[in-house]
């Protein structure tokens, strides 16, 4: 029988691909204070392990926003069911994303924070799934090239599921997932002694 998923990243690789992260973006904005701009809920586990590699005062912010039905369909609309709480202008802003899929969420919400007259504003991405890409958008910033697959864990879910998963997981069976939502079976989450 094959697995539903299997491991694409696992959590040492991610480990240190987030701290090269951490450290290139410190060298890139030495002597500023970026506004870290995460998107909940699945960009939060990649914000928290690399604002704790980032050698700068850094301000982690959070949105939360819902599509409109696909994003195919709906041109990557999104509604804010979540706004910033701080004023852009000015400010060199680096928005924290999970997985870039198509770019329709992100570019849309890159034009929303765009006419708050920012300083700056980039992406860093853990997971850029490039071949799927249709907003013409290139991370500033990205962590693994990600094939064209669904993924699973380290913030990414599958129907609210396996966000928690310390590895990176490309599901092999959707049919079977779809069927079985805890179809994955999850491994320990540290290796016992
Ligand atoms: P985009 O607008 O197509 O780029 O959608 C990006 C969003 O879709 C991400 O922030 C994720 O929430 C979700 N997403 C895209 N691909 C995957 C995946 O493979 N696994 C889990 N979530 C995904
Ligand atoms: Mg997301």
């Amino acid at each position: 029988m094959t697995e539903v998923a299997s491991v694409l990243f696992g959590r040492e690789d991610i480990r240190r691909r987030v701290q090269e992260l951490g450290r290139t973006i410190t060298g890139d904005y030495v002597g500023r204070e970026p506004v870290l701009v995460t998107v909940l809920r699945g960009g939060a586990v990649f914000l928290a392990d690399l604002m704790r590699h980032v050698d700068l005062k850094v301000e982690p912010h959070f949105m939360a926003v819902s599509r409109y039905g696909a994003a195919e369909e709906s041109l990557g609309r999104v509604r804010i069911l979540l706004d910033l709480d701080v004023d852009l202008e000015g400010r060199d802003v680096l928005m924290v994303e999970d997985i870039v899929d198509t770019g329709l969420t992100l570019s849309y919400l890159m034009g929303v924070l765009r006419a708050r007259r920012p300083a700056s504003l980039e992406v860093v991405a853990l997971l850029n799934k490039s071949v799927r890409r249709i907003a013409p958008l290139a991370p500033r910033y990205a962590g693994f090239d990600c094939p064209d697959r669904f993924v699973v864990g380290y913030g990414l879910d599958f129907r609210e599921r396996y966000r928690n998963l310390p590895d990176i997981l490309q599901v092999d069976d959707l049919t079977t997932l779809e069927a079985e939502p805890d179809a994955i079976v999850v491994p320990p989450l540290a290796p016992r002694p």
